[in-house]
C-alpha cells in the first residue's frame, strides 16, 4: 500500500469510528432533549472553524477496567464566533457520563492555558456526573487545578460556562467562578450536594428541580445570569454577549459602525413624559435604557434576579457600554442585598474588560428592615459602593428622579467617582424623600398645631421641602452635578460625553490588592 493510499485508510476509518460514535452519543442525548457535545460547539462557533485538540487523548487508569474511549469524555479545542477568537471544552455525558478524571482534566487544563497565552474568552459547555469516581483523587485534583486557572484567569480572559446538564459537587466550583452562567430550561440543575444527600443528612426531601433548577438559579440564588428556554436559544444569548467583550483586559470591544441621529428624534422627545406627576406613581425604567442605546437593543444580565436593579450591556455610538439603573418599577428602584451584589459584580467585570458604566439613577435608599440587617446589608451592601469606587472605567450618570441619602452616594455620585453626572429637571437629590422628612423635622410644630390643620400644615411644609430640596440645583451649585439636561436631550448628551471620556486616564498607587468586603 503506498504512503497516500495508507494515509487515506486511516483518515476514512477514523471518519467512520467518529460518526458511529457520534450517532450513539445523538441518541443518547437527543432522547433527553439535549445536544451532544460536537453539536453544542458546532452551534456556537463559525461553520469550519472548530480546531479540535486531544482528540486521541485516553486515560491511563487502567486497573480501574473502565473503558478507555477517545477522547475521554470531553472535546476541547478552538474556533471563531462572528470571526473573533474563542476557547472552548465541551463534557460529553454519553461518554463515562462526561465525568472528570485525569485524562479529561488535563486537556481541559490545556486549553485554558491555551486561551491564556492567546487573550481570548473560554466557553465552557458543562454536563457531567462530575468527580470521576473510578478515578479517585486525581479527579479532585483536576477540579482544583481548573478552578485555580478559573481565578488566575478572572479579570484576564472573559470566562463564560454554559450549564446543559447535570452539574454537582466539584463540577459547580468553575461555573461558580467564571463571569456568566447560563442554563437551560428543563435540563440542567447545579447544586454542591444532590437531593440524595440533602434528605440523608438534612432529612428534608426536594427535587433535583427544587434544590437546584434554572428557576432557582435565575430567581433565587443569582447563580445564573441568563436562562436558555433551550440550548439553541442559550448558545445565541452567548454569542450575542460575546459580542460586546473585549477578547482580553488589552484589548477593546469591538466597535460597530453607526448611523444614528446626532441631534433630539421623536423618539428622544418621549423621554420628556416618562416620569410621572406623582411621586409614589411608577415608570419602566427600560424605557430610558431603550431610548438611549443604539437601535434600542440591549443584552440584559440576570433578567429575573434582584429585579430591583438592571443591569444590560448595550451600545452608544458603536461603543459597548454597560448600563446599571434602578428599576422603579420593582420594589420601587430600592438597593437591597442581593441588587447590590448584582450589581457590584457587574461593574466589576465591565471595569476589568474597558466598558464604560452608564448609570440611571432613581433610588429611594437601601432597603430598611430586620431581615435585611441580619442577613448583612451592611457587609454586603457596601460591595456596590466598593464596586464604583474602585473602577477607573468612564463613568455617566444620569439621575432620572430620586436620588436620596445613601442610595444616591452609591448609585453613581460625583463623589463616588463618576466623570459625568447628568440630572433631569425631575431630579430629587436629598437626604431623604419628603414624606418622610418633614414629619422628623416638624415633628413638634405639627404635633402643636390643632388636629383639624394638621393635614393642611404637613401639606404645605411638604411643598417647602419639595421646592428646596426636590430638585437638582441644589447640587448643581456645589458642581456635584455637572449638567442639568431636558429629559429628551440624555442620548444626545451621554454620547458626547462618552466620546470625551475615550482616553480617560488614571493613575492609582499599585497595591497587591483590595480587599472588598465578601
Ligand atoms: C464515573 C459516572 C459518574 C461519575 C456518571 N457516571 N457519573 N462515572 N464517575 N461521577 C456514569 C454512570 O456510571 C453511567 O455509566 C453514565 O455515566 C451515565 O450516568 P447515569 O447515572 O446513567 O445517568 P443519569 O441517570 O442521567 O444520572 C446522572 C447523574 C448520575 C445524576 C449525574 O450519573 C450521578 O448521580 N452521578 C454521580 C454524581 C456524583 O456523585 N459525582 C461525584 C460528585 S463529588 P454507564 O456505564 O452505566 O452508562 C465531587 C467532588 C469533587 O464532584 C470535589 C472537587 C474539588
Amino acid at each position: 500500500m503506498s504512503t497516500a493510499d495508507r494515509i487515506a485508510d486511516l483518515a476514512a476509518r477514523h471518519e467512520e469510528a467518529v460518526v458511529l460514535a457520534e450517532k450513539k452519543a445523538a441518541d443518547r442525548q437527543h432522547v433527553k432533549g439535549k445536544l451532544t457535545a460536537r453539536e453544542r460547539i458546532d452551534l456556537l462557533l463559525d461553520p469550519g472553524s472548530f480546531v479540535e485538540l486531544d482528540e486521541f487523548v485516553r486515560h491511563r487508569t487502567v486497573e480501574a477496567g473502565i473503558p478507555r474511549p477517545y477522547g475521554d469524555g470531553v472535546v476541547t479545542g478552538h474556533g471563531t464566533v462572528d470571526g473573533r477568537q474563542v476557547c472552548v471544552f465541551s463534557h460529553d455525558f454519553t461518554t463515562l457520563g462526561g465525568s472528570m478524571g485525569e485524562a479529561f482534566g488535563s486537556k481541559v487544563v490545556k486549553i485554558y492555558d491555551f486561551a491564556m497565552s492567546i487573550g481570548c474568552p473560554v466557553i465552557g459547555i458543562n454536563d457531567s456526573g462530575g468527580a470521576r469516581i473510578q478515578e479517585g483523587v486525581m479527579s479532585i485534583a483536576y477540579y482544583t487545578e481548573l478552578g485555580v486557572r478559573n481565578v488566575h484567569s478572572s479579570g484576564v480572559i472573559p470566562q463564560i460556562s454554559l450549564i446543559m446538564g447535570p452539574c454537582a459537587g466539584g463540577s459547580v466550583y468553575s461555573p461558580a467562578i467564571t463571569d456568566f452562567t447560563v442554563m437551560v430550561q428543563d435540563t440542567s440543575y447545579m447544586f454542591v450536594t444532590g437531593p440524595e444527600v440533602v434528605s440523608a443528612v438534612m432529612g428534608e426531601r426536594v427535587t433535583a428541580e427544587q434544590l437546584g433548577g434554572p428557576a432557582v438559579h435565575a430567581e433565587v440564588t443569582g447563580n445564573a445570569h441568563y436562562v436558555g428556554e433551550d440550548e439553541r436559544d442559550a448558545i445565541s444569548w452567548v454569542q450575542t454577549l460575546l459580542g460586546y467583550l473585549p477578547s482580553n483586559n488589552l484589548d477593546t470591544p469591538p466597535v460597530y459602525h453607526h448611523t444614528g441621529d446626532p441631534g433630539v428624534t421623536e423618539e428622544d422627545l418621549a423621554l420628556d413624559a416618562v416620569i410621572p406627576d406623582g411621586e409614589q406613581q411608577v415608570y419602566d425604567m427600560a424605557d430610558v435604557i431603550t431610548a438611549v442605546l443604539d437601535d434600542g437593543d440591549y443584552l440584559e444580565i440576570h433578567p429575573d434576579f434582584a429585579r430591583n436593579i438592571i443591569c444590560a450591556l448595550g451600545r452608544v455610538e458603536g461603543h459597548s457600554v454597560a448600563v446599571v439603573a434602578n428599576q422603579p418599577n420593582h420594589l420601587a428602584g430600592v438597593l437591597d442585598i442581593d441588587a447590590s451584589e448584582k450589581a457590584a459584580r457587574f461593574i466589576r467585570f465591565c471595569d476589568a474588560f474597558s466598558i464604560p458604566v452608564l448609570t440611571f439613577m432613581d433610588v429611594p435608599g437601601y432597603l430598611p428592615g430586620v431581615q435585611q440587617e441580619h442577613q448583612g446589608i451592611i457587609r454586603r451592601g457596601i460591595k456596590l459602593f466598593y464596586a464604583y469606587a474602585e473602577s477607573t472605567v468612564p463613568k455617566i450618570t444620569v439621575i432620572t428622579r430620586k436620588a436620596y441619602g445613601g442610595g444616591y452616594a452609591v448609585m453613581g455620585s460625583r463623589q463616588i467617582g463618576a466623570d459625568r453626572v447628568m440630572a433631569w429637571p425631575t431630579a430629587e437629590i436629598a437626604v431623604m424623600g419628603a414624606r418622610s422628612a418633614v414629619p422628623f423635622l416638624h415633628r413638634r410644630e405639627l404635633a402643636a398645631a390643632p388636629p383639624e390643620d394638621r393635614a393642611e400644615l404637613k401639606d404645605r411644609l411638604t411643598e417647602d421641602y419639595r421646592r428646596r430640596f426636590g430638585n437638582p440645583y441644589e447640587a448643581a451649585a456645589h458642581g456635584y452635578v455637572d449638567m442639568v439636561i431636558q429629559p429628551s436631550r440624555t442620548r444626545v448628551e451621554v454620547a458626547k460625553a462618552l466620546a470625551s471620556l475615550r482616553n480617560k486616564r488614571h493613575t492609582r498607587p499599585e497595591r497587591k490588592h483590595g480587599n472588598i468586603p465578601l
